[in-house]
């Protein structure tokens, strides 16, 4: 069979086809219309081993040599017991290729076992590739796994991957390549705070904006494995797989099962390359939300920390009224409206209006807000039940445990997680219920956005006889999926828990993510940075928190709080009555800030400056004509350095000559003077707070920052000329 090679953007998927087995030849830079023989490649037999070429197949199988992790596992059942056919040996049987994608299908005859490969390499050069299987056979078969993999060069040799925690969602990791295989496993039935959003393999000491990278991001929202593997021969892996439990997917005669898409992005320019590829992917798709698509992202005003379970509607309504003042455009209604919910004890599940916070509804609050010149959005938690409400009195069957009728009959449900349990969506009726309560909220008000949560792993999914966390995955999209298409103007947002829920699978049916239950602007510098490693900034939540963050207990000043909140999806999250004359000061001018450059923010491309000062950050979005630039110098610690030098705003074009200014804090901010310890500014803000230079000058030389304190950011406008 002839080579596949499909490029787009300065990548190529090149794909062989030697010994009946499908190989990614190569992934990688573009490699031109010039290719010699791939025979080239194949290469010599060492001592001590199979007398054929081992082939890494597109699924690594034993069958032809392949001692790493295998690409697919599983058996027939035989007489109900697993082992038969635990080696397939699929061999391609046909090849159907387009320009930007191909379709290959492979078989085992003897076992009845087909797999189709779908390979699609996206204009902005991101690949995704997805496998189906189908047990054509008689018998069931039992998967074990099928994992999707592309290969790595050799030069391909430390690892950065991301992890996290509650309130510390996305920070990296970094160790070296060894031999053997590096396993991030998710076990929460949930994305996870602690998963690897992104899994990036580069050249020694890659960087923002150096080095070649291959990174990966696997799109499903429950149980999984991402993995990079070295064998003793050399040879490496990118890859992942939908991590099953036992038994958790049985193939009958005809089934078939399909991975979640892999997503990878390959970049000879650092980090930053990567992000283009996933940002460019997101920004082309037809429901995006953002400005490329024409759909402004509103300043919201959530009412989580400002008044937690204390829904009072006069309240409320003033608290509407002072962020209307400031600029907010979407009201967002958290948790606690719905009946019985006065704390997290109680109330999830039945999705009815509280009749006795609101006698006459939520009409009153939503005209109020609507009013005020603002859309209204109201906080849900669909896929979760406390026991102390009407819905788990009634149908004790639709929460999930080994024992469906548990807290009636005295049986052991799982253990509680916030009080709450998970209501088994794979069950008709409940998935029913929830469809219809939420569907009956969206069509009796007049509701522009839902943030959607789910607040607790999925423990004890996937065991014989109890719902899986597979199908309770697909019933959760299927829920967000037919609520979209009966409510197709209702935004939607990811939450779980902050940022456990953020990965492409869900974002395929939903607007943004709640990157994380913390607002402080410290820990968001990080957590946003490395979520808009894979996605744009509009897709990412991030508001203004109270002035002592109530995670973390620190105090920053306003405009660090809002400079980190403008790079994303913008908002509030405060009781902003409480804030004092000069902070509502600089965040009404942040808001009208927002507001102004929202279309660039919200199209551009996302840059993070390498240098050399772990307390110091540089971060920005250049306009796609790169006539326009937005930057945040950060000091995130304190320096080792005086003063923290010349340093690069990158991304412009070399040849324009830029005006340079200062946007935050200015002198007319009350923290202004917090954000500095110096005795003079450098001589460019003492001369009009401008400065003009060439795109070239500025990534090569910089620009002298002012000695900024700890914890504080300067905003910086660059302007072609
Ligand atoms: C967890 C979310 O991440 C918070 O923002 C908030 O919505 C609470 N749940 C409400 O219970």
């Amino acid at each position: 069979m002839d080579p596949v090679h499909l490029r787009a953007a300065g990548t190529s998927l090149l794909l062989t086809f030697p010994a009946g087995e499908t190989e990614i030849t190569h992934f990688g830079a573009d490699l031109g219309t010039d290719l010699p023989d791939p025979d080239l490649l194949t290469p010599p037999i060492p001592n001590s081993a199979l007398d054929v070429p081992v082939v890494v197949g597109i699924i690594p199988q034993a069958s032809s040599g392949w001692q790493g992790r295998p690409g697919l596992r599983g058996s027939f059942l035989a007489g109900g017991r697993p082992g038969r056919g635990f080696s397939p040996a699929l061999r391609v049987e046909s090849v159907d290729a387009a320009a930007d994608a191909v379709v290959i299908t492979a078989h085992d005859g003897d076992l009845g076992l087909t797999l189709s490969s779908h390979l699609r390499v996206h204009p902005g050069g991101l690949l995704e590739v997805a496998h189906t299987l189908t047990n054509t056979a008689g018998d069931p078969y039992q998967l074990e796994e099928l994992a999707v993999v592309v290969p790595l060069p050799r030069r391909a040799d430390e690892v950065l991957d991301l992890t996290g925690r509650w309130c510390r969602e996305n920070h990296p990791q970094r160790a070296r390549l060894r031999q053997g295989t590096w396993v991030r496993s998710g076990r929460h039935g949930r994305t996870g705070h602690d998963s690897s959003l992104l899994t990036a393999v580069g050249t020694p000491g890659f960087a923002n904006r150096a080095g070649e990278v291959w990174a990966s991001h696997f799109a499903w929202s429950g149980n999984h494995e991402q993995f990079v593997e070295q064998l003793p021969d050399g040879r490496r892996l990118l890859g992942a797989s939908e991590l099953l439990g036992s038994g958790e997917i049985v193939l009958e005669s005809g089934q078939s099962y399909t991975t979640p898409a892999f997503f990878a992005a390959y970049s000879n320019r650092g980090l930053d390359g990567v992000s283009a590829r996933f940002h460019e992917w997101f920004r082309a798709r037809e429901h995006h939300v953002g400005t490329v698509a024409g759909r402004v992202r509103p300043v919201v005003l959530n009412t989580w920390e400002a008044v937690y379970f204390d829904h009072r509607i006069d309240e409320l309504l003033d608290l509407a009224a002072s962020g209307a003042e400031l600029g907010a455009e979407r009201f967002v209604l958290d948790d606690g409206w719905f009946a019985g919910r006065r704390d997290d004890t109680a109330g999830l599940g039945d999705w009815v209006v509280d009749s006795q916070l609101w006698p006459e509804g939520l009409t009153p609050l939503i005209e109020g807000v609507n009013a005020l010149g603002m859309e209204f959005g109201l906080w849900v938690e669909p896929e979760m039940v406390n026991l102390d409400s009407d819905v788990a009195r009634d149908h004790p069957d639709w929460i999930v445990g080994p024992d469906p009728a548990a807290h009636t009959t005295g049986g052991r449900l799982p253990l509680e997680w916030r009080s709450q349990h998970i209501l088994d969506l794979t069950n008709p009726g409940a998935w029913r219920h929830v469809f219809d309560q939420l569907d009956a909220l969206l069509a009796e008000n007049n509701i522009a956005y839902l943030k959607w949560d789910q607040n607790r792993d999925l423990s004890e999914h996937g065991s014989a006889g109890a719902p899986s966390v597979h199908e309770q995955t697909l019933a959760a999209y299927r829920l967000l999926d037919e609520l979209r298409a009966a409510h197709p103007g209702v935004e939607i947002e990811s939450c779980s828990s902050g940022g456990a829920r953020v990965d492409l699978g869900i974002l395929e049916r939903t607007d943004r993510v709640w990157a994380s239950d913390c607002n402080d602007a410290l820990e968001r510098q990080t957590i946003q940075r490395w979520t808009q490693a894979v996605l744009p900034p509009e897709l990412v939540g991030s508001h203004v928190g109270p002035t002592r963050s109530h995670t973390t207990g620190r105090v920053h000043d306003i405009s660090f709080r809002a400079i980190t909140a403008l790079f994303g999806h913008f908002g509030m999250e405060w009781d902003v009555r409480q804030a004092s004359a000069p902070e509502r000061e600089t965040l009404a001018r942040a808001i009208a800030l927002y507001k102004e450059h929202r279309a660039l923010l919200h199209s551009g491309i996302r840059v993070n400056a390498d240098l050399p000062d772990e307390a110091l950050r540089l971060h920005g979005v250049v306009s796609r004509d790169g006539r326009e630039a937005l930057f945040a110098a950060v000091a995130v610690a304190s320096s080792y350095a005086e003063m923290p030098g010349p340093v690069p705003l990158p991304g412009l074009d070399p040849d324009a000559s830029y005006r340079v200014e200062v946007l935050l804090p200015s002198s007319a901010d009350a923290d202004h003077s917090h954000a500095f310890t110096q005795i003079r500014p450098p001589a460019w803000l003492r001369d009009g707070d401008a400065f003009t230079a060439s795109g070239a000058w500025l990534e090569q030389v910089g620009l002298q920052l002012p000695v900024l304190n700890p914890e504080h950011a300067l905003l910086l406008r660059a302007v072609a000329l």
